[in-house]
């Protein structure tokens, strides 16, 4: 959940970790902190809040060097403070860590028995004292010393580590937490996600479990705790640092909702073979989905969402059963799960901690896996790799803690797999193909139209803004995007906000109704629009505030509703992601006009890597 940046080079460190955290400063918030070798001292910087806080310290008190570590956190043990921050020191070794590690509480009491003190209340502190404990015993083989201590802890980590008396090394460990290590001329680096260290290098080794890096400012070794080298081919990334920018934007959230076209366009290119009507769906092990007679999906939070809405799409088109389960449910309900069954995580980080957990628990049940990712090569993108293999969105980096762009791609990438099972089953004439790919090749100018209503958007916000509550209505898909609207309403804006299928309203929701509450309807001809205009009526004259999603080419809706939100007409079946978009835009300005921070709302983090 927190973030890590390290580097080892010959030019001051302090800046390239700063710079670092910013970009990293979306997978945790509530302190941050620097630690850098100079001269054989050790200099730490440590302050809670957001970065600037830390900025503002170093101004004062600069970190001198050009070896470090540095640290943005989310706290999981102890409170947010400036004791608890990262880094932690103790004798000659200072250590950054993300994760936890699950034997502190017997460690801690082993080594307090052996008269040593703690200063924080975090489990990372007791690694610093094990690392430092074995110094004592390895003292000119700082990388033993950590292996040692490495064979004691157990549970989910990454680590960066600086050992005062090795002034020329730097170490990163990872177990189950992202590590990269980025390879420069000169320098290299260590980083929880890429784009911490994208403006100096787009050269990077990804670590994998087991993995400890030892990184000097001309060359990178890669071993196990037992010592063994490990071989680690680096990849080179097209992300540059821009991407990762906000683009001229006010906030990251705005700028990957308006990416979403692009994204869209990356995720359909080279999928398919025009000459043969062929989907190429690189990753996958294809010949293992032609026997599968049921599918489970499961993911958390939007990509539950896209979830939802790749049953309906696989239902109807490949004709084969699906469940859609939240990871965090599944993983603790002993699912019915058979060796026919295909499971598929869906994540756009593709470190989240329910969702893998599902997947390893399918897996030890012998189902087929796939897993949906951005994240190239993360956690549930390898574990898949050894099953049925990874589907990859391609939306590109996406830094605001909401998720937009990912949504989109996940429903396109989820609407090709739906038409690659129909086909393997025999139920898509090359004609119908032709018809669906037409209708997503259309999709990105569709969403470019639908994007040029924000300004509209902004004044429903403005009419929005202080309220308490809002309900969302739909039905079918449009219920999927009455959710998903629901749930950015809330993270970003802080507005209670629930989404409910419009059929279900005469069941309970129907006694919220009266003026004080606004109701707003997605009502989308072709998709029971008869029966929700039912709803709409129903809903009017209660004397609630009504806001609507309708086509463009509603007239009638259009009329009645001179404000409504427009989307242009497409395919049935995507129109959950023509849909969400206003909603997109409807959360963001509400978020906005309130004065929020939108791209790191509170007691939230983009990647959820513990329970
Ligand atoms: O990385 P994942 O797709 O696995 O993340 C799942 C959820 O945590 C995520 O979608 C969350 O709900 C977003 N903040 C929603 O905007």
């Amino acid at each position: 959940m927190c973030g890590i940046v390290g580097a080892i080079g010959t030019q001051n460190a302090e800046s390239i970790l700063l710079d670092g955290l910013k970009r990293l400063e979306y997978r945790g918030y509530d302190s941050a902190g620097m630690a850098t070798l100079d001269a054989h001292q050790t200099h730490i910087r440590k302050a809670v809040g957001k970065l600037g806080a830390l900025a503002s310290l170093l101004k004062e008190r600069p970190c001198p060097g050009s070896v470090g570590i540095a640290h943005t956190r989310w706290a999981s043990h102890g409170r947010p403070n400036e004791i608890n921050a990262h880094p932690h020191q103790f004798g000659p070794i200072t250590i950054v860590h993300n994760g936890i590690i699950e034997n502190h509480a017997a460690l801690k009491k082993d080594l307090l028995a052996q008269g040593h003190q703690f200063e924080s209340d975090t489990d990372t502190e007791i690694v610093a004292h094990l690392i430092a404990q074995f110094k004592k015993e390895y003292p000119t083989d700082f990388p033993k010393a950590v292996s040692k201590a490495l064979e004691l802890i157990h549970g989910a980590y990454a680590l960066a580590i600086l050992d005062q008396d090795s002034p020329d090394t730097l170490i990163g460990v990872r177990q189950a937490c992202p590590l990269v290590v980025g390879l420069g001329n000169g320098e290299n680096f260590l980083a929880s996600d890429f784009p911490a260290v994208l403006s100096h290098t787009r050269r990077f080794m990804v670590l994998e479990d087991g993995d400890m890096a030892i990184l000097h400012k001309d060359r990178v070794q890669v071993q196990n705790i037992h010592g063994e080298i490990q071989t680690r081919t680096p990849i080179t990334l097209d992300w540059s640092p821009a991407t990762a920018e906000k683009g001229g934007f006010k906030h990251f959230m705005l700028k990957e909702i308006f990416e979403q076209p692009q994204a869209v366009i990356d995720t359909l290119r080279g999928r398919f073979s025009l000459g043969d009507l062929e989907l190429v769906l690189e990753g996958l092990q294809t010949d293992l989905l032609k026997n599968i007679q049921q599918i489970t999906i499961v993911a958390c939070g939007t990509s539950y969402h896209a979830g939802l809405i790749a049953k309906r799409l696989i239902e109807e088109l490949a004709q084969i059963p699906v469940e859609v389960d939240l990871a965090s449910e599944f993983r603790y309900r002993n699912p019915l799960i058979r060796t026919s069954h295909l499971v598929i995580g869906i994540s756009q980080s593709g470190e989240t901690a329910d969702t893998l957990a599902a997947l390893v628990l399918a897996k030890s049940k012998n189902a087929q896996l796939v897993a949906l990712c951005n994240v190239v090569d993360s956690a549930i993108a390898r574990l898949c790799n050894t099953s049925a293999g990874t589907f990859y969105t391609r939306a590109g980096p996406e830094i605001s803690v909401a998720s937009t762009k990912a949504l989109l791609t996940q429903i396109i990438a989820l609407y090709l797999l739906a038409l690659l099972l129909a086909q393997q089953r025999g139920l898509l004439h090359a004609q119908t193909l032709e018809k669906h790919l037409d209708s997503l090749y259309q999709l990105p100018l569709l969403l470019e139209a639908a994007l040029k209503q924000e300004p509209e958007i902004r004044q429903t916000a403005k009419r929005l803004a202080q309220s308490e509550n809002i309900l969302l209505m739909g039905r079918g898909l449009l219920h999927v995007a009455a959710l998903e609207g629901a749930l950015k309403i809330k993270e970003l804006s802080y507005i209670h906000a629930e989404g409910y299928p419009a059929g279900e309203m005469k069941h309970g929701p129907i006694a919220l109704i009266d003026e004080k509450m606004p109701v707003l309807v997605l009502a989308i001809q072709g998709m029971n629009y008869e029966k929700t205009l039912s709803n709409l009526e129903e809903i009017k004259s209660r004397g609630a505030q009504v806001f609507v999603v309708c086509n463009e080419t509603d007239h009638e809706l259009r009329q009645a509703y001179p404000n409504a939100l427009l989307i242009p007409t497409c395919s049935p079946y995507l129109v959950p992601a023509l849909a969400v978009l206003p909603l997109q835009l409807l959360a963001y300005h509400l978020a906005d006009l309130r004065g929020l921070d939108v791209d790191q709302p509170r007691n939230l983090a983009k990647s959820v890597t513990i329970e």
